[in-house]
This record gives C-alpha cells, sequence and structure tokens, in this order.
C-alpha cells in the first residue's frame, strides 16, 4: 500500500467512525426528547403490573411527567377557579384516585395534585377559546398518562377523542382510562389520518418535543386538517440541550405559520414558569379576542 492509500483508509476509517457514532446516537434518542428507555420501561411496569399504583411517583416517569411545582399549581388552580367557579371539583379531583399521586392541600377547593391542575387551568383555556365542546371530535397528541383527557370528559362529552402516543405510554394511558370507565377513548400509537376532520387537536409538551420529520407527519395527519387547535410549545427550553439540534424541532413561529395561528406568550395563558422558560402557546382557529 502507498503511503497516499494509507492517508486516504485512514481518513476513510476514521468517517466510518463518525458515521456510526453519529446514527447510533440518533437511534439511541429515537422520536423525541421522552422516548428513551428508562421512561418507556416505567410506563410499561405502570402498565403492566402493581407499579400502576405509584408510577405517578416514580423518578424516571417524574422526569418526563408529573412534576409541576406547587407553587404553579396553586397559581394554575387560581386562574381556573376565577373563570369558572361552578366547574366540578369533586369530579375532578378523582384524576388523582390512581397513579399514588401526592396531592396538596389548596385552600377551599381541597387537594389536588398541581398536573391535575394543570390539566384543569387548560380545559379553561379551551373552553374560554373555543367553547363547548360536547360532540366534538378531538385529537391529542402526546397524551401523557390520559390525565388532560379525563379532565375534558368530566365537563364535556366529545363525540370522539384520539390520544396518539408511544406504545409504552399508550398502554398506561388505556390502563388509566379504564379506571373510569372511559374505554370510548381510543389510544393509538399509529398516525393516520381520521375518515372524519377532528375539530380541535391539542398537544402540550408533546408535539414540541419530536423530531421534526414526525412533527410533519402529524400535522398533516391531524393538526392541518383540524380547524381549531391548542398547543403548548416548550422548544426553547429543550433547545439548550447540546445533543437537541438532531431532532431539529420546529420554532413556534414555524408552527403558526403551518397551521395559521396566534402565538401567545403572555399570563394567564401561561404561567410564571412557562414565562420564565420561553414557553409559548400557538392556537388558531379561536373564537376569544385575546
Ligand atoms: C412531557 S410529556 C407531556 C404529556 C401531556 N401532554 C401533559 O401535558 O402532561 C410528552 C408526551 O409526549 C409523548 N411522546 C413522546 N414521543 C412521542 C411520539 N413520537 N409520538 C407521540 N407522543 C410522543 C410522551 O410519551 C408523553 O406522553
Amino acid at each position: 500500500m502507498t503511503s497516499l492509500m494509507k492517508i486516504t483508509t485512514s481518513i476513510q476509517n476514521r468517517y466510518n467512525k463518525l458515521k456510526l457514532k453519529r446514527g447510533s446516537l440518533l437511534s439511541a434518542r429515537g422520536s423525541s426528547a421522552s422516548d428513551f428507555e428508562p421512561y418507556l420501561a416505567a410506563c410499561r411496569n405502570a402498565a403492566t403490573t402493581d407499579g400502576f399504583n405509584s408510577f405517578r411517583k416514580n423518578f424516571e416517569y417524574r422526569r418526563i411527567l408529573e412534576h409541576v411545582s406547587i407553587e404553579d399549581g396553586r397559581e394554575l388552580l387560581d386562574i381556573a377557579s376565577k373563570r369558572f367557579p361552578e366547574y366540578p371539583w369533586n369530579e375532578f379531583r378523582r384524576n388523582d384516585e390512581f397513579g399514588g399521586a401526592e396531592t396538596v392541600e389548596y385552600g377551599r377547593l381541597g387537594n389536588f395534585t398541581p398536573t391535575t391542575n394543570r390539566y384543569i387551568k387548560i380545559l379553561s383555556d379551551i373552553e374560554l377559546l373555543f367553547g363547548d365542546l360536547n360532540g366534538k371530535r378531538i385529537v391529542e397528541i402526546g397524551g401523557g398518562y390520559g390525565g388532560q383527557a379525563r379532565i375534558i370528559h368530566a365537563r364535556f362529552t366529545p363525540k370522539s377523542y384520539t390520544i396518539v402516543d408511544l406504545p409504552d405510554p399508550a398502554a398506561l394511558t388505556r390502563r388509566y382510562l379504564d379506571c373510569f370507565g372511559l374505554s370510548n377513548i381510543t389510544v393509538t400509537s399509529r398516525i393516520s389520518k381520521p375518515d372524519m376532520a377532528p375539530d380541535l387537536v391539542i398537544s402540550n409538551y408533546a408535539l414540541s418535543e419530536i423530531r421534526r420529520k414526525i412533527q410533519n407527519e402529524y400535522l398533516n395527519a391531524y393538526a392541518l386538517q383540524s380547524k381549531h387547535g391548542y398547543m403548548i410549545w416548550n422548544v426553547k427550553a429543550l433547545t439548550k440541550g447540546r445533543l437537541w439540534r438532531y431532532h431539529h424541532p420546529m420554532s413556534d413561529r414555524e408552527l403558526r405559520k403551518r397551521v395559521g395561528g396566534t402565538i401567545i406568550s403572555t399570563s394567564p395563558w401561561l404561567t410564571s414558569e412557562d414565562l420564565a422558560i420561553g414557553n409559548s402557546l400557538v392556537v388558531w382557529g379561536t373564537k376569544a379576542a385575546m
């Protein structure tokens, strides 16, 4: 082998090694910020074992969900209770009967988990922005364990409600929703255009965390088919992570352009904690002036 050939081979080998590293990194990181084994294993455990009784205290699970602070929980409950004092608080409280949730006493409204308060506040946003959800077709992308879906069903009776999530979180969601007899809610891991266009697509702290190529699949299948949408976009906080650039997720401005919506980045639509880390809300097809 000539010395020139040796140099070329050595460069080629280094390049291949780099490619391999990058490839395994990408596949290890999966489709989104939460598509990684410790979280998926926690979901699997909760979906199939007695771990269900304590998953909301599980460390790996709480790195992804169930980490709203007590203070943020207070702000969220204050906003919702001022807007809709007539809400069915005791019915909402039932969200915390499963999963070993640690509740906090919030004055006259009693005990809730801060995360349930977030789901209640989001319901109040959606109600102000879009009105009555009875008889509507709703799709939620990345629904956690189904807490938001359950809160919406405690107030309204949508015509259909579909949650799309990864297989392990989806199995946990099914188990959680079955505790409330909500078998009418469809939980799936397949992205596919529904026969009837949705009336409303929701995705909070979820579609914003997903790799751009898959974001586009979700947009084409659901969001761009729907006249109304509500998405809390937490991409700014995530993009600070060094490896995040491989997912190359859309900014809130790009999303707004695609869906023809509005970006909201003010209180009370977002809490102090949301605003502190640059989260925004992207909505379209709203009835309320903002
Ligand atoms: C931070 S959690 C937010 C959950 C819920 N929306 C909430 O507000 O509590 C992100 C959610 O996105 C889901 N997720 C991750 N990758 C996904 C993907 N490729 N497709 C759909 N959902 C995904 C996670 O399983 C999880 O349910």
